[in-house]
This record gives structure tokens, sequence and C-alpha cells, in this order.
């Protein structure tokens, strides 16, 4: 159970009632049922919005993560505009690389750009294990947060070690991960070596943010479908184990997501996710055929899909929510993340129909 520094949870263990532990997306996280299909989605919190673009006019990305009061307004604008179910924490996956020692920005328009890619054994033992100490500015934005949100949770998250090597190894965003699978493939040895650091600096990072009060955690592997099963298993399956089961005694739903995973929905559950995310590539239903019935799902709605005319994307919401009902446990999301051009008039949208159709169908029973 976690550290009850904030009245999540009540000290017999028992979630406080309408409270964020209780809330309709915690409660779809761990398959119990509630008042609607909860709904949030993946980047809420940036571009598409005028009121984020204002903040960030003259702050670059990385300083923004690092700044509290910022992260915690940036953090709270999509909850107040979509009246989504949770927040989740305005940071960056590189925001504990970059505390750990491995010197990096987040350049506009392109992503994260690691001065130095690694490359040998003496790069990987350059990444330091992090403290709370580390990262003082996600402990104090976390609480600020919980406090300003009151029963609406908030979703910690960090990058899974295969998505962050990515970078590191790569220099940056890469299509093809030439250079992370010449370096997996080549020299396993160097690779597990990596990873496993990496695993130590995700889940302490975690940690912090579990024990500031978030109430549930999404592990982004964003970058896994580039591997086959087979390759997933034996490369990096050990190491987001690594992250996820060493947060089971935690006391929060830990949501493993990934894009382009069809062929790996089944290995990601596996890895010790209460909730696999689907993009919109696998219908809900085969996504919970091929996960198991004993884990929620999160999708799948395609981004691109909020640039259609309305009836379209009506008529994609609700073939999701009659597809998640295959589901034990569904929440409500994008396939990925939003995307900057996204009318977030839609978004809002998006919200009040799921909330709608969600209701009306639980009070027909
Ligand atoms: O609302 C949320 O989801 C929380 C915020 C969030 C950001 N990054 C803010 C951000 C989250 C969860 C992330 C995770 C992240 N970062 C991932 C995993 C999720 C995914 O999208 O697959 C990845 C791969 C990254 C790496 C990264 N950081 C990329 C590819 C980019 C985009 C570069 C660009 O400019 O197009 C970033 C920068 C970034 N992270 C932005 C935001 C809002 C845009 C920066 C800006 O506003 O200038």
């Amino acid at each position: 159970m976690t550290t009850d520094t904030t009245g999540t949870v009540a000290r017999d263990g028992e979630p406080r009632p309408g409270g964020p532990a209780d809330s309709p997306f915690v409660r779809a996280c761990w398959r119990r049922s509630g008042p609607h299909t909860p709904v949030w989605f993946m980047r809420q919190a940036g571009r598409s919005l005028p009121e984020y673009r204002e903040i960030r006019a003259t702050v670059p990305m990385l300083e923004s993560c690092r700044r509290p009061e910022l992260v915690t307004e940036i953090t709270l604008q999509p909850v107040r505009r979509h009246g989504v179910d949770a927040a989740i924490l305005f940071s960056d996956i590189v925001v504990p690389v970059a505390a750990a020692g491995v010197d990096l920005d987040i350049v506009p328009g392109t992503g994260p750009v690691v001065a130095e890619p690694v490359r040998t054994l003496a790069d990987v033992e350059r990444i330091r294990p992090i403290t709370r100490a580390d990262v003082p500015y996600v402990d104090e934005a976390v609480r600020q947060l919980v406090v300003e949100l009151g029963d609406t949770p908030l979703i910690g998250f960090a990058g899974a070690p295969f998505t962050l090597a990515s970078y590191l190894v790569e220099g940056g965003p890469s299509r093809t991960h030439a250079k992370t699978k010449a370096l997996m493939y080549g020299n396993p040895e160097l690779w597990h070596a990596l990873c496993g650091r990496l695993s130590e600096v995700t889940l302490a990072f975690l940690r912090v943010q579990i024990e500031a009060g978030v109430s549930a955690v999404q592990l982004f592997d964003s970058w896994a479908g580039a591997l086959s099963e087979a390759d997933y298993r034996r490369y990096v399956l050990p190491h987001s184990t690594a992250v996820l089961s060493g947060l089971a005694d935690a006391g929060v739903p830990r949501i493993h997501f990934g894009v382009g995973t069809a062929e790996l929905l089944g290995a990601m559950g596996e890895a010790g996710a209460d909730v696999v995310g689907v993009d919109w590539r696998t219908p809900l239903d085969v996504a919970t055929h091929r996960i198991g019935p004993d884990k929620a799902v999160q999708g799948n709605l395609d981004p691109c899909v909020l640039f259609a005319p309305w009836p379209v994307v009506e008529a994609e919401v609700r073939r999701i929510l009659e597809q998640g009902r295959a589901a034990p446990g569904h929440v409500f999301n994008l396939g990925h993340g939003v995307l900057p051009e996204t009318d977030p008039e839609v978004l809002t949208r998006v919200v009040a129909l799921v909330h709608e159709l969600s209701h009306r169908r639980a009070d027909q029973g």
C-alpha cells in the first residue's frame, strides 16, 4: 500500500468513497464498475491548447518540466477545459534520464536529442541511479497537484527501457531504430546493461511519483512495436517487468502502453500491467482476447479521426465503447497522443459523448 500522505487511501487500505482511488478512472483500471466509462487523452496537456501555447511561448520544454508551478498549471488545463476523468502529470519521458546525468535537450518539432549517444559500457555507467533529491520539482508538482485536483486522479508516468534506450542510442528520434537494434543484436550484454540501468532509473522515478500521491502510473513503451514478439520477449520484456513488477506492492494501477503493438499485447500485459494500452489498429474486443480476461484495456480512437466530420467521430466513439464492453475494464483514450493541430472543442465533445453514452448504458442495465 502507498504511504498515505495525501488522504487518497484511507488508513485501513480502503479507498475514501468518492476520492481519487474510488474515481471512475481508477475503478475501471481495477476492473470495477463505475458510473460511466472514464476518458482522458494522452498528450491532453500540450500544443492543441492555446492556453498551453501561451505559457510555453517563452519557456523551453525541459525548463517547464522543472518548474512545479508551471507543471501544475499545465497539468490542470485539460482537466478544466475538457472535464476529463484523469489528469496526467506534465513532464516528459526524458526528464528522469536528464536527472540521471545524460546531457540532452527537447528540440521543438523534433523531440529529445542526446548530445553523446550511448556506445560503450562506460557510457551506460555514467547514467546514475536517481532518488527523490534528483527530481525535487516532480515531487513538489505532484504534491501540489494532488491538493488542487481533489477527487480527480493524477496519472504519473515514465518511459519504458526500450523507448528510452532508443533515444539514448540513436541520439534522437528514429523511424527505423536501426542503431538501437544493431546494438541489441550485436552486443546483447551491453544492451542488457543499458536497459537494466534504465529500468532502475524508471522504477525510482515512478516510486517518487507514487510516494507523492499519484493515483495510477503509465509506462510508455511507445516504440516497442518496432520489435517482433520473440525479440520483445528476449530483449525488452525482462526490463519492463522489472519496472512494473517492482511496483506490484504500490497499491496503484499500472498501465502499459505502446504503438503498433498488436503482436505484443499479450506479452506487454505479462510484464505486470493492470491495464494495457491499445492503439487504433486493433479493435478492443480482439485486443482483450489477446491480453486475457484479467486486465483492463485503454484506447483506441485514432487521433486522426478527430479531424473528420463530427458524425464520423461519433460513430467511432460508439464503436469503441461497444467493443470495449468485451474487456473487464475500459478506459477511453486515443490510440496515441493528441496531435498539435487538433481542435480542442472536438476533444471536449468526445468527453461529453463518452460520458453520455456510457451513462445511458448503465441506466439501461
Ligand atoms: O499530456 C500528456 O500526455 C503529458 C505530457 C507528456 C509529454 N511527453 C509532454 C510533451 C507525455 C506523457 C510525454 C511522453 C513522451 N515524450 C513520450 C511517450 C508518449 C508518446 O507520445 O509516445 C515520448 C516518445 C516522448 C518524447 C518526445 N517529447 C517527443 C516525441 C516530443 C515531441 C517533439 C515535437 O515537438 O513534436 C516531445 C516533446 C513534448 N513532450 C511536447 C510535450 C507537450 C511538445 C513540446 C512543446 O510543446 O514544444
